[in-house]
């Protein structure tokens, strides 16, 4: 049966890179016996200059009516200025909301081409594999009241960072079951020794653990000593478990472990059955944006993402990273990997092990 697969490549690079996701899909659709037809939709900044908003009705309906949604990248300076409901990322937000997808999964993964691009030492990364589980759709991007109020000293900005125990459990069983295929370890971050709702995470975690996996190890550690553990010795951790704000800012730290932003996948999935959303963790780097030279793999391994864990195909996932891997023992390289090849060359190089 034909599945659809809707491309949003927004703004800056994300045109570019999502592009050569998209040709890995026709050769797919090609040579491995895939059958996903791909449809195009405005989002973001493009969106807003075309229609008004970021994200249309009807873009999201086709997004929740496909089988997986690609993402490139939203944002630039030209919208920068705009009130909040009007900029690009509010388009992001509405449509993780829309879509649904409260699990985000980030795996900050070392290719072993590419161990000497991180700026820790080599004996620190080689080897690095650890699978962000961060809560997408709650906490303190959400949360309400917000807004600013008052007037000269008196102004006060408020955001409010809330979590229900269901909103909790639904994340942490998602990390459970995923820590169940690997070492069978979930670190949760938090910081519960300042926060109310800190604590309500460790608390309705541990409870889940306790009742259901019980073969789990979990352990807790607070947000701040997490920072600073995975810079120390990233290999102590396999499953990491964060709320939404936290894993936002842990899992760019971790990405550059890696080397590059510009390697990283991610995929957002919301209940069994439903679309999941899948996005590269780069932006849309405006400084680079049309000239031809982003690294399309984060793009592509997102496409991996959608092959395991929307479109059933976990054989062409690994079909896909692998190809990824054997292009980089070739010596490919883009800009952002110290080598010289532009963004087609670079999806070239993917094919050829395709
Ligand atoms: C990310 C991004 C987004 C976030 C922005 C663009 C809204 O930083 O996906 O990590 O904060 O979630
Ligand atoms: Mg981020």
């Amino acid at each position: 049966m034909t599945q659809t697969l809707l491309l949003l490549p927004g703004d800056g690079i994300g045109p570019e890179v999502t592009a050569q996701a998209a040709r890995v899909v026709e050769r797919l659709n090609a040579v491995a016996g895939l059958d996903v037809t791909t449809a195009t939709a405005r989002f973001g900044g493009a969106a807003i200059d075309a229609d008004g908003v970021p994200l249309t009705d009807a873009t999201l309906a086709a997004a929740k009516a496909a089988d997986a949604v690609l993402m490139g990248a939203v944002g630039g300076p030209q919208w920068a200025g705009q009130p909040y409901d009007r900029r690009p990322e509010a388009g992001l937000l509405a449509l993780r909301a829309g879509m649904n997808v409260f699990a985000n999964l980030r795996p900050a993964r070392t290719f072993a081409a590419l161990v000497d691009a991180s700026s820790l030492k080599p004996e620190i990364v080689a080897g690095l594999d650890i699978l962000f589980v961060r809560e997408l759709t709650g906490g303190v991007y959400f949360g309400e009241p917000r807004g600013v109020t008052g007037t000269s000293d008196a102004r006060r900005g408020v955001n409010t960072h809330v979590y229900t125990a269901a909103e909790i459990r639904r994340v942490a069983r998602v990390a459970f079951d995923l820590a169940h295929g690997r070492s069978g370890r979930v670190c949760s971050a938090d910081k519960a020794n300042v926060m109310e709702a800190g604590l309500l995470w460790r608390e309705e975690v541990q409870a889940l653990r306790d009742a259901e996996y019980p073969h789990i190890a979990l352990t807790h550690m607070l947000a701040d000593n997490t920072a600073m553990q995975l810079v120390k010795n990233p290999r102590q951790f396999d499953v990491i478990l964060t709320d939404n704000l936290f894993g936002d800012i842990l899992s760019d730290e971790a990405a550059m472990l890696t080397g590059s932003l510009g390697m990283l996948p991610s995929a957002a999935l919301g209940q069994a059955g439903t679309p999941g959303l899948y996005e590269p963790i780069h932006g849309s780097a405006p400084d680079i944006a049309g000239k031809g030279v982003a690294n399309p793999c984060a793009a592509i391994l997102s496409l991996a993402m959608a092959l395991r864990y929307s479109l059933g195909r976990a054989d062409l996932a690994d079909r896909v990273e692998a190809a990824v891997a054997a292009a980089l023992d070739t010596g490919a390289r883009t800009a952002d990997l110290g080598g010289t090849l532009r963004t087609t060359a670079m999806g070239d190089a993917v094919l050829a092990h395709l």
